[in-house]
């Protein structure tokens, strides 16, 4: 029996251009891109070239492009990087002009990497205001207006969210944040390859980037930041790499195969897009027509979101037993972000879109990518279909 790997947001298979990509720069080109002779010169050109070529794809100038080692900690970059500028800024100010240690806005379905810091901040005394959503997971614009106060230094809210794909009003807030003179930074990781990204024409100050989500590698990603900010301090301290912004040898190899993924999946976003609706819509008919006596809820957005994320809830059944039964079938499928499947947690997203316990205990996420099939996608659903009876799914439309 094939497994159906249905778990695309949680990772993605390695494209083989990007390993081809990759090679010599784990092979015969190691030199290190700060040494001055020419093993580091060569490294130092395809750096430059790869940082290039992912500003072309995201509209946006070299030279506002930090490589790190991924989304987490580009967005723990992001916050930290805020906090510390604005503490610094503090400091040089005259007594009474600014006051207090400042404030963040943020929202409850945010990917633990950016929770995590910011909790860490509201820890150290940082004031923060954790925005609700409704039950499709969006945050409303009105609700960012209201939050904006005098010493809010920051605002970080996703682009799409991770575990039920909804797109979040990026364009609307940042333009409310801009003129406050309020930083925005956005976690655009599950965005990125899925969603056209034009850094030129986005009221958006920093952005999130994680390479193993469009079919690069795991362990490299970037962090946009405007020319336009100020006081942005670095995370990682040491040597000058990157301008200084962070600190560390070059993932040489990494690097290379985040810009030939990112190319890529630039060039494929118009026809990936309809496929992946086009999975997404055939797997949700083939549950719904195998399941019809049973409960078979979708959850998030009904247009406002990622074409190739699929949260849906089996009510009367629960998550774990569906996703331990799912893997036995031959189906590898998730909870929602990788964390929360790891350790088995009840779902902040699904609990902050206020959903009834029946619904989120039993939800699934279903996510695609491009080399899923439609054979592949009616087959899931074949097996998946028995488990949920199995498991006693609630009969009956309430
Ligand atoms: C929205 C979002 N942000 C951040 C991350 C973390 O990215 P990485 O795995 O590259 O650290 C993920 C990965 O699951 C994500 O989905």
């Amino acid at each position: 029996m094939k497994t159906i790997y249905l778990d695309h947001a949680a990772t993605t298979p390695l494209r083989p251009e990007v390993l081809d990509a990759m090679l010599p720069w784990l092979k015969e080109d190691y030199g290190n891109a700060s040494s001055l002779h020419r093993f580091g010169r060569t490294t130092r050109a395809m750096i430059d070239e790869a940082r290039h070529r992912l500003a072309d794809c995201l509209e946006t100038k070299a030279n506002e492009l930090i490589f790190t080692s991924g989304g987490t900690e580009s967005d723990n970059a992001a916050i930290f990087g805020a906090a510390a500028g604005y503490t610094a800024e503090l400091r040089k100010q005259e007594a009474g002009r600014k006051s207090g240690p400042g404030h963040i806005i943020t929202s409850r379905i945010e990917h633990h990497a950016v929770l995590e810091a910011v909790l860490r901040l509201e820890e150290q005394g940082v004031d923060v205001t954790w925005l609700p959503v409704d039950r499709y997971g969006q945050v409303q614009v009105e609700d960012v207006a209201k939050a904006i106060r005098p010493d809010t230094f920051l605002a970080s809210i996703m682009m799409a969210n991770n575990e039920v794909g909804t797109i979040q009003p990026i364009r609307e807030i940042g333009g409310l944040l801009q003129s406050a003179g309020v930083l925005f930074h956005v976690d655009a990781v599950q965005a990125l390859g899925s969603l056209p990204i034009s850094l030129q024409t986005l009221p958006v100050d920093m952005m999130s980037f994680s390479a193993h989500k469009i079919g690069g590698p795991k362990g490299i990603g970037a962090l946009y930041v405007s020319s336009r900010v100020r006081g942005w301090k670095p995370l990682m301290l040491g040597g000058s790499q990157e301008k200084a912004r962070r600190a560390g040898t070059e993932n040489t190899a990494a690097i290379a195969g985040f810009a030939k993924a990112v190319d890529i999946a630039t060039k494929d976003l118009s026809s990936k897009q309809p496929f992946m609706e086009k999975l997404r819509l055939l797997m949700i008919t083939a549950l719904s027509d195998g399941l019809q006596e049973f409960d078979v809820v979708v959850n998030g957005h009904p247009t406002d979101r990622l074409a190739h994320i699929l949260n849906v809830s089996f009510p009367g059944t629960d998550t774990e037993s569906l996703l331990m039964n799912a893997d036995l079938a031959g189906v590898a499928v998730a909870s929602g972000s990788a964390c929360s499947s790891g350790s088995h947690e009840r779902s902040h997203v699904l609990g902050a879109m206020g959903l009834s316990e029946d619904v989120m205990n039993s939800a699934v996420r279903i996510s695609f990518g491009i080399d899923n099939t439609v054979e592949e996608t009616i087959e899931a659903a074949n097996r998946l279909i028995p488990i949920v009876r199995r498991l006693g799914g609630r009969s009956g439309h309430n």
